[in-house]
């Protein structure tokens, strides 16, 4: 059975973009891999946050990751930091990597541009991000469309590290969505839409009520036109929210423009608003459930020991080929 590894981060509640692009297909994915979900914990920290809120964040979105459908049955549910080796890993990754590749990533650009104080964890994350997946032998990375240059690089460096020291690690294939790869902010649909947005308007989160979804979603940017037809390029709001409408809805884009024809945005944008509550009240209720419960807690030990498990060999194998302490079995 082959393997997949992705990982999300706890740095706010998931939106609806970490959802399309990432967490459905994952739901779909567990029944034919080996899977393995982290909390990636520790590439939260390479912006600032509240020690508080990162450890509600952290559990929120374990909580989120079962109720959207993940099976701990089927797949290994675990936090990033309660397994060492993705640290150790990290550091012998950041030993092969080059500055200069790590400051040409666009994500480094994004988040450190115009800020006086950036961490060295936020030029050093991808190494960190190349040692989740290759410590799992992993085959697959399902990614939302921003992810696509990380794991471009963590090939890069499992090349570099197979061809220098030993030939240890399995290079992964990066899988993304062919629709709703990239979700896009309601307020300035040419961005992404992200969990961090300070903008709260930017993004609907899972965990959204009723009236927050129906408030962002009316106010979205759109075009003067009132036209509901997909154009990427030329309008790219109304397209990001036939996009929702069409993921979320079971419905084809030409379905849509079909039924909305002649009609204006209030409209639309009033069902859609319907579309988006009802595929989240599920979720929302498991989540509810889950998340004060024993049963998560005693999946994320489960799933915890069981990649320390499979990390840890790697790690092994990583350091004899690397010359590091002493030859271990
Ligand atoms: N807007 C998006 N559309 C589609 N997929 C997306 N992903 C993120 N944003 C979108 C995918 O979600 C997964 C988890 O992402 P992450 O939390 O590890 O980091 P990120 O890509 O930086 O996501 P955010 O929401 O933008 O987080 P912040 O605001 O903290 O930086 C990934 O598979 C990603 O591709």
């Amino acid at each position: 059975m082959k393997t997949i590894f992705s990982g999300i981060q706890p740095s706010g509640t998931i939106t609806l973009g970490n959802y399309i692009g990432a967490l459905k297909q994952f739901v779909e994915l567990q029944n034919e891999y080996n899977c393995f979900f982290c909390i990636v914990d520790q590439h939260a920290i390479t912006v600032p946050q509240d020690r508080l809120e990162l450890r509600k964040n952290i559990r929120g979105l374990a909580a989120l990751y079962l109720a959207v459908g993940i099976d701990p049955e089927k797949a290994t549910l675990f936090i990033q930091s309660e397994v060492p080796a993705h640290a150790q890993a990290g550091w012998m990754l950041q030993c092969v990597s080059y500055i200069g590749e790590l400051e040409r990533m666009t994500q480094f650009k994004d988040k450190s541009a115009g800020k006086e104080a950036v961490s060295a964890g936020l030029l050093t994350y991808p190494p960190l991000m190349a040692a989740d997946i290759l410590l799992y032998n992993t085959d697959l990375v399902p990614v939302g469309e921003d992810q696509k240059q990380h794991l471009e690089l963590t090939r890069d460096l499992a090349e570099r590290f197979n061809k220098k020291y030993n030939d240890i690690f399995t290079l992964p294939e990066v899988s993304i969505p062919k629709v709703g790869a990239r979700i896009m902010s309601l307020q300035d649909p040419t961005k992404k839409m992200s969990k961090s947005d300070p903008n709260q308007k930017a993004f609907i989160s899972l965990l959204d009520d009723e009236k927050q979804i129906e408030k962002k979603i009316k106010s979205a940017v759109t075009d003067s036109e009132g036209i509901v037809k997909y154009d990427k390029e030329n309008r790219p709001g109304i397209s990001n929210l036939l996009t929702i409408y069409s993921i979320l809805g079971g419905m084809q884009i030409s379905e849509i423009e079909a039924k909305y024809e002649g009609k204006g945005y209030g409209e639309f944008k009033a069902d859609l608003a319907n579309v988006v509550i009802n595929a989240l009240k599920p979720i929302q209720e498991r989540y509810n459930q889950l998340l004060n419960s024993t049963e998560l807690d005693e999946i994320l030990d489960k799933g915890a020991s069981k990649a320390n498990q499979t990390a840890g060999k790697m790690v092994k194998k990583m350091e004899n080929a690397m010359g590091l302490g002493r030859k271990r079995k």
